[in-house]
């Protein structure tokens, strides 16, 4: 498990008194991908327009560019406002398959400091059972910290 300790301290560090929301998801983006071997694929779609999704900043492998709110798992996510940990991605009839290698994902909503749902957080792993609620809550904080 990523140490989620160290990987708070070092994005509070990097991105103290930045507010612009590109800039600390591209900086969060990089920095959770590289704290565990397997996360695959890290980063995040913006809600854009009403119920709709469109990708980046991300690391990884691309992915589709455009998800509407009544699709695919980061869908789940913008739609409920809560975490998605899907431990096997073809068990989930909705998975929107952006790399075939993916097992498992967790994703998570984002809201700025009024409130509002600004992105989704994804995080797809090419191990399956990869996040559990402990992923999903030390990350939550993460992004909680960062944008509200
Ligand atoms: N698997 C996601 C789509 C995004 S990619 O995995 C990068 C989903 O089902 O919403």
């Amino acid at each position: 498990m990523a140490d989620y300790d160290a990987l708070a301290k070092t994005i509070a560090s990097l991105t103290e008194g930045e507010d612009d929301p590109v800039a600390l998801m591209a900086t969060i983006a990089c920095e959770v991908h590289h704290a565990d071997d397997c996360f695959n694929w890290t980063g995040f779609y913006r809600v854009v327009a009403p119920e709709l999704l469109k990708i980046g900043p991300y690391q990884g492998g691309h992915g589709c560019l455009v998800i509407p709110f009544s699709r695919g798992v980061c869908g789940a996510a913008a739609r409920t406002g809560e975490a998605q940990i899907v431990a096997d991605v073809n068990a989930f009839p909705d998975h929107i398959a952006c790399a075939s290698s993916t097992q498992s994902e967790l994703v998570l909503p984002v809201w700025d400091s009024s409130g509002v749902l600004i992105a989704v957080f994804d995080i797809d792993s090419d191990m399956s059972g990869a996040f559990d609620r402990e992923d999903a809550n030390a990350l939550q904080q993460i992004l909680n910290c960062s944008f509200s």
